[in-house]
């Protein structure tokens, strides 16, 4: 969260102790997109697109970057060469060195760097401080595996113009590198994919002197941003007539009143890479827009701005837009009928992405000749590597799970996460929060963790406790954990500076805070007012973080207490864009412009690795909620898509944005119920939840300002209707969590769009406010518009689909949109045919006292009137890694309808004697199938008998049958099925 409104007097009050930031803060009331840049405030950025428009421009434009050709080598899968930038007209190169790997995955990777110190002149200009290479440590924070090389990568072909390599799965794939210019063309099956460098608009700025100015001409002492700026055009104009370039910003910008200062001058890169007859380009999370991505030069329908990601805390976001928002995933899919193919652009720096769509003509020649789209994006980073991987599909699914090779999977989350989350800025004492746990449970409202902001802190001191208000957290803990219930309390990275505090005193004398471009600890101002951050690059940083957390030092917590970090962009009140300076240096000498979209992931993660290590053994899977995210962040925890508002179209903008963090690689995502800030009407509260028990991470959270608003509150028929969808969620939660552990395995999505479920059928490729669960066929579009009362629901198969709440067959076909009922207290969720999901039927009040309930399995006959029909179910102890261990049950359900049986066998194929059970596999002994309902059941069914057969015995099960009435399918139940959840089993229907 950031800045209250006006009304919470308290900020205002100690942000005016100085009073330069009282009047930036007191009438801050939502976002103003003026406090953060536009591409043409922001010195790169506008370089970059000059240079596309100069290109463009031009019919003779030619890229300046060439291979050296007796530079080119190629041995064990990489391919390496020099690329010469001529960087004036008298000829004078630069020498970049390129690196393309093939991978044993199938994906490519193509690196370009600069080669140090080339001339004497520059490594003179250095600032000691500073680190003199491009930062190249983005690897070591994202990438987890995959970089083994493709040894079986062979040159196919090269001569003085070209070299081209065949690689991956049967030598499907293949890289055409041209010298002259420098070009990589990427194939599959000859076809081209993805071209780079097609439009010329590659472009590294090569480290270069700084010619000084006479002292007399520089200004000193703040002064405005704008006046200073135009003085450094005129010094630079005259330093360097010769090249033409916009020198403005090469050595300072300002923005806001802030001025950085560019220790190593220009030093951006930018690249073209075309999507070849791709006309849907998906990913770059995180951004309030469609799942579809825009385009970005302009003209109706369009944006005029290029998406950025550069993370911040941008409060009341403004929706579809392609500004910034608290997290980055440089991960981008091109979708077409029969392809899929990606890239991962891996850089850390503040960077902005282009994205144009153009009709090609694929062959004039041909009689007709086909137009097709092609879209070209232009990526630019103010610093670092180009580095990027390149994946040529051809399926969606080998997209999430070749880029979780390299980035990591979803870490499996304690089950309890998947349960509904109760937040609000502020529980104000522990008493409120017994209060709270007392009436969701007087109003049978399920809930698993209630949360506290930070203002149970004393004075935002994280670590410590307000004792006035939280006398006894210890009594408030046991009290949830009596009905299995956890909290939540919220830890930032911003220390406050103040006498006496104890981790501030070690953060300061240890040395663990990031530093300013002088070199001193920064301070810059936040919740607490002055505070100094903890910079978690550094090792010795996170090992003395992990110390804090223990039980006996961060004292009131209990195993039952977990953490959400929030602030993590880091958002730094007074700083420019809301976050920190970007010439502050983090550990190793990198400045933080280098690093700043990790910033929030490395602290997110020193936080998930210190809660892992409260105890010895670590044997709880830890919880952490983020705000700010890279790449990678899927491996500690889930996020939150930040400060939303109480208002429909926030509530319908909040699908596109997770299912894009579905898709990128980062399912564990949720958005605000009921709006953080504002106060939702009634309606709009009920449908937020309807809504939330879909998002993987579902947390009601609002602001210090609005109206108290916990679910019991609302009244008739509100609460009973959020409670009906939060037993929903409850009764779905063994098919979430098999969902989750989907993800944890190979990065499938959670909730799926259509492109990715059915990547064929091009009607759905902008379809974003509908989505399946999981594997279970459940298709849902909960309502996210005022007064509508129907949802249509576009149908993007042959297969048969049944109302889940009343097993209404839907008359429908592929492509058409079915008219779904929904007055207030209906979710619009149909039920695919040709499925079996798990269910937990009994209503309870927290997840954990579901663990030893019995199952309900749910059957969907599908088209082919009940042939087969298959699901699966994944369980374990939902707490500890004993999972890693074998610990688990994951079984598989098929129904067979030649011999009309339903089975269940190990989904692994696993041989039951191999895992030694433990105690919670000892305990899962008594636990059963309780029902199976087969809805769509054959009329065969009417007089029929079913048998169980599992573990050698066999008995009779009732078989209770419905026939079809009034548009409601067939269904059966067979009640009492008795066998266990663990065991293999069949039940025969004759
Ligand atoms: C996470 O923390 C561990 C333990 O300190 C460290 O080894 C790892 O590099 C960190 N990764 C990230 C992404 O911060």
């Amino acid at each position: 969260m950031l800045v209250s409104s006006p009304l919470s007097g308290k900020w205002t009050a100690s942000l005016c102790l100085l009073s330069t930031l009282c009047t930036l803060w007191t009438p801050a009331v939502s976002v103003k997109e003026h406090d953060f840049k536009k591409c043409d405030q922001s010195g790169f950025c506008k370089r970059n697109r000059v240079f596309a428009d100069n290109a463009g421009a031009s019919s003779s434009w030619e890229s300046p970057y060439n291979i050296l050709p007796e530079s080119r080598s190629f041995k064990d899968g990489q391919f390496q060469a020099i690329v010469l930038k001529t960087i004036n007209a008298k000829g004078d190169t630069v020498r970049l060195p390129l690196t393309v790997s093939f991978l044993e995955s199938g994906t490519a990777r193509v690196t370009v760097d600069e080669e140090k110190r080339q001339n004497k002149e520059i490594e003179l200009r250095y600032d000691s401080k500073v680190r003199k290479e491009r930062y190249n440590e983005a690897e070591e924070w994202v990438v987890v595996g995959g970089l083994g090389l493709d040894k079986e990568a062979t040159v196919g072909f090269e001569d003085k113009s070209q070299t081209t390599v065949k690689y991956g799965p049967s030598s499907a794939f293949e890289a055409v590198i041209k010298l002259s210019p420098f070009t990589i063309d990427f194939k599959r099956d000859g076809e081209s994919q993805i071209k780079f460098n097609d439009r010329g608009l590659l472009n590294v700025e090569h480290w270069r002197p700084k010619i000084e100015q006479p002292e007399t001409e520089k200004k000193e002492g703040e002064g405005d941003g704008g006046e200073k700026k135009e003085e450094t055009t005129l010094e630079n104009k005259e330093g360097s007539s010769s090249s033409g370039e916009d020198e403005s910003t090469w050595w300072d910008e300002s923005f806001g009143g802030n001025t950085d200062t560019k220790p190593r001058g220009p030093e951006s890169i930018a690249l073209d890479i075309s999507f070849s007859g791709f006309d849907h380009v998906y990913g770059i999370p995180s951004h309030a827009g469609p799942l579809s991505l825009r385009e970005t030069r302009g003209g109706e329908g369009k944006y005029s701005e290029p998406y950025r990601l550069y993370n911040a805390d941008v409060f009341e976001y403004i929706l579809d837009s392609p500004m910034t928002l608290y997290g980055a995933i440089p991960f981008m899919q091109a979708h077409r009928k029969g392809s899929s193919v990606g890239v991962f652009w891996l850089n850390a720096a503040e960077t902005w992405i282009d994205i144009i769509k153009a009709k090609d003509w694929r062959n004039p020649l041909s009689l007709g000749g086909s137009s097709k789209t092609s879209t070209h994006t232009h990526w630019f980073s103010e610093s670092g590597l180009l580095d990027v991987f390149v994946f040529l599909g051809p399926t969606p699914q080998d997209l999430t799970k070749k880029y979780g090779e390299l980035t990591g999977y979803t870490a499996m989350p304690q089950e309890f996460a998947l349960g509904y989350h109760q937040c609000r800025w502020n529980y104000v004492s522990d008493e409120d929060v017994r209060d709270v746990d007392r009436k969701m449970d007087k109003s049978n409202l399920p809930y698993d963790v209630i949360w506290l902001d930070i203002e149970y802190t004393d004075e935002k001191k994280y670590f410590t406790w307000d004792k006035h208000t939280f006398p006894d957290p210890i009594g408030m803990g046991k009290q949830l954990d009596n009905h299995g219930r956890k909290l939540v309390t919220i830890i930032d990275p911003h220390i406050k500076n103040a006498e006496g505090y104890q981790v501030v005193t070690e953060l300061k004398s240890k040395e663990h805070a990031v530093k300013n471009k002088e070199g001193s600890i920064f301070e810059g101002w936040c919740w607490p007012g002055s505070s100094h951050w903890i910079d978690a690059f550094s090792p010795a940083a996170r090992e003395w973080w992990a110390t804090l957390f223990k039980y006996d030092s961060f004292k009131g917590t209990m195993k039952n207490t977990w953490i959400w970090n929030d602030m993590n962009e880091p958002s730094v009140f007074n700083g420019p864009e809301t976050t920190m300076p970007k010439d502050n240096i983090h550990y190793g000498g990198w400045e933080h412009r280098d690093v700043h979209n990790l910033n929030g992931m490395t602290f997110h993660n020193a936080t998930h690795h210190a809660v892992k290590s409260r105890e010895p053994g670590e044997l709880q899977r830890p919880f952490v909620l983020t705000r700010s995210f890279f790449s990678g962040s899927q491996r500690v925890g889930a996020m939150w898509t930040g400060d939303n508002q109480a208002a429909w179209d926030h509530l319908h903008a909040s699908f596109p944005m997770i299912l894009s963090q579905g898709i990128s690689g980062f399912p564990f995502s949720g958005a605000d119920v009921g709006g953080f800030f504002g106060n939702p009407e009634k309606d709009l509260q009920t449908r937020w939840y309807q809504a939330g028990a879909f998002y993987p991470f579902f947390r009601g959270h609002a602001h210090i300002d609005s109206r108290r608003r916990e679910p019991y509150l609302a009244g008739e028929p509100y609460t009973s209707i959020i409670a009906a969808a939060l037993r929903l969620r409850y009764s779905l939660l063994p098919s979430w969590y098999t969902a989750f552990h989907q993800a944890y395995v190979d990065g499938t999505p959670i909730i799926k769009p259509m492109f990715y479920t059915h990547p064929g059928e091009e009607a759905g490729y902008d379809i974003d406010d509908q989505f399946f669960v999981g594997n279970t066929g459940l298709l849902a579009k909960p309502v996210t518009e005022q007064d509508k009362v129907t949802a249509e629901i576009w149908i993007p198969d042959n297969e048969v689909y049944y109302d889940y709440f009343t097993y209404k067959t839907i008359p429908t076909s592929k492509g058409k949109r079915a008219a779904i009922d929904a007055p207030l207290q209906k979710i619009p969720l149909l039920m695919q045919g040709g499925h079996i999901f798990a269910r937990r039927d009994r209503p309870r009040r927290s997840s954990s006292l579901m663990k030893w309930d019995d199952y309900t399995l749910v059957v969907t006959i599908g088209r082919d009137g009940g042939k087969s029909a298959e699901g699966d179910l994944y369980v374990d102890d939902g707490e500890s890694y004993d999972f890693e261990k074998g610990q688990y049950i994951h079984r598989k359900f098929v129904l067979n309808g030649e011999a009309t049986t339903i089975s269940s066998t190990d989904a692994e194929s696993r041989d039951p004697s191999s895992v030694k059970e433990g105690d919670w596999m000892k305990k899962m002994h008594d636990v059963k199938v309780d029902r199976i309902v087969i809805v769509g059941a054959p009329a065969s069914w009417a007089k029929k008998q079913a048998t169980v057969e599992s573990e050698g015995k066999s008995w009779p099960a009732s078989l209770d049958y419905s026939a079809a009435a009034h548009g409601r399918a067939s269904f059966a139940t067979v009640k009492k099925v008795g066998a266990r959840i663990g065991a293999d089993w069949k039940v025969v229907v004759s």
